[in-house]
């Protein structure tokens, strides 16, 4: 329901007093709030607020409001006719997180349902609807009940978000992302958590990434955004549990649409990289646990394993493939992806190890290779991407093949070459391994990884 705004709001006081470090109250937020999504404030007034919110901050009792505010901005999305438990997984983003695909169909065959409202890359991280258009066919595009439904039936959806879902966020994104307020902990937060109430689930499942490749690349940063974003679900009574894991270097081996895609089917076949697979464990124990239905990382681990030999969730993910319209031959006859014109490898120039591989940089490089956008409305070659024959810890020798790139643009090839190059490192000595899994945050706090 709309919070009901009593009293006669002024904008210049609310700004003034946000600006002076002092706590808006309610009734301040929901003025603010639906009277910019009526157009009756200005961008002006509406971005010095912002500001002011990104350098004094919201106190927890401003951002439980703000965020429960701007949910009741639009739609939310009712599952009430299912009857098993039903948790979402979000990711901060990254280059080469293709765990959606795996973890969900793993999930949903130990008896826990998937909704996910997804969205497209923009900047240096995929997109998981990108990825999934890739498969010929494939709809992202679905109603409510069309959701549900396939849901229900197939125990896992992923569609992009419609129009009327937190429309308070798509507009003040927008404004954001023009103001450099996008970096503020409190505002991710409360954009993120809107729209994850706004589907109807038991629990929620956050994966904050850290390092080169996250939106977070401080680890310090990323315990702080999850932290809050913890505490919010929990507010609002989902049961909430955050992963923070790492993103210096691309997950996986395939980076790129129909590459990534191509990846996941690989992993639910059982041969997954094992750093993609170190990752969809520990999310979907997460998920489990946070469903309810085991209590123990280790257990959930086995029942996940056995789910995967059992192929079972292969089987989801090619029902789910055709539910919402794509080809599921697929999972069998990676022919059918959209390939690239072009190949070009890079080779090592020396003896060593791979020291790191700049997840930022390859990002970068890939929008330039046609697999990502600079800007909304570019579009996006599904073919285009990157495969690592090597991964930061591997011995390599001069003129090995370290990386082989996939591009329709001849152009771009020599440029990227020289940047992929620059984008991953040889060292003399075996680096120092970092952990995947850095920490579990719940509502008793944060810890270290179980695994
Ligand atoms: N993703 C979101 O959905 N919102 C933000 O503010 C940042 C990342």
């Amino acid at each position: 329901m709309m919070h009901r705004v009593h009293g006669i709001f002024n904008m210049y006081e609310i700004i003034s007093k946000k600006r002076d470090g002092n706590e808006l109250s309610t009734d301040e937020i929901s003025y603010f709030i639906n009277h910019y999504v009526t157009d009756d404030i200005p961008d002006y007034q509406a971005a010095a607020l912002l500001m002011a919110i990104y350098i004094r901050g919201l106190s927890p009792r401003e951002l439980n409001d703000f965020t429960e505010i701007m949910l009741q901005s639009g739609d939310t999305i009712s599952l009430s006719s299912i009857q098993n438990k039903k948790i979402d997984k979000h990711s901060t983003g990254g280059v080469g997180d293709k765990i959606s695909f795996i973890v969900s169909p793993i999930v949903a065959a130990c008896g826990v349902n998937v909704p996910m409202l997804s969205g497209r890359s923009l900047g240096h991280t995929g997109g998981t609807l990108d990825k999934l258009e890739s498969i010929p066919g494939f709809n992202v595009f679905l109603n409510p009940l069309q959701f549900e439904s396939i849901l229900s039936i197939i125990g896992m959806v992923i569609a992009g978000q419609t129009e009327n879902i937190v429309p308070a966020d798509r507009k003040l994104y927008a404004l954001r992302d023009t103001t450099a307020t996008v970096n503020s902990i409190p505002l991710i937060s409360a954009s993120i958590m809107s729209k994850k109430l706004a589907i109807d689930t038991d629990g929620i499942v956050l994966d904050v990434k850290t390092g080169s490749g996250a939106f977070m690349q401080k680890i310090e940063d990323s315990i702080a955004l999850c932290e809050t974003m913890v505490a919010i679900g929990e507010k609002a009574g989902r049961t909430t549990i955050g992963l923070i894991t790492d993103m210096d270097e691309p997950l996986g081996r395939a980076v790129g649409n129909s590459l990534e895609m191509i990846e996941s089917i690989e992993a639910l076949h059982g041969k997954g990289p094992s750093d993609v697979m170190e990752v969809t464990y520990a999310l979907g124990a997460a998920m489990l646990i946070a469903a309810g239905v085991e209590t123990d990382y280790k257990k959930c681990m086995n029942r996940m394993q056995k789910a995967i030999k059992s192929g079972e969730p292969l089987r989801i993910f090619r029902r789910f493939i055709s539910a919402q319209g794509g080809d599921e031959r697929v999972c069998d006859d990676y022919t059918l992806f959209p390939w690239s014109q072009y190949r070009a490898h890079l080779l090592a120039t020396h003896d060593g190890y791979i020291s790191s591989i700049n997840a930022f940089q390859i990002g970068m490089i890939a929008i330039d290779i046609g697999a990502g956008r600079k800007k909304k409305e570019d579009k996006i070659d599904h073919s285009a991407g990157f495969v690592f024959h090597k991964k930061v810890g591997d011995p390599v020798k001069k003129d090995e093949q370290l990386v082989t790139l996939f591009t329709n643009k001849e152009e771009s090839i020599d440029n990227a070459l020289i940047k992929l190059e620059e984008a991953v490192h040889i060292s003399n000595e075996k680096p120092q391994s970092r952990p995947l899994i850095h920490y579990i945050i719940d509502k008793n706090g944060k810890r270290n990884s179980p695994f």
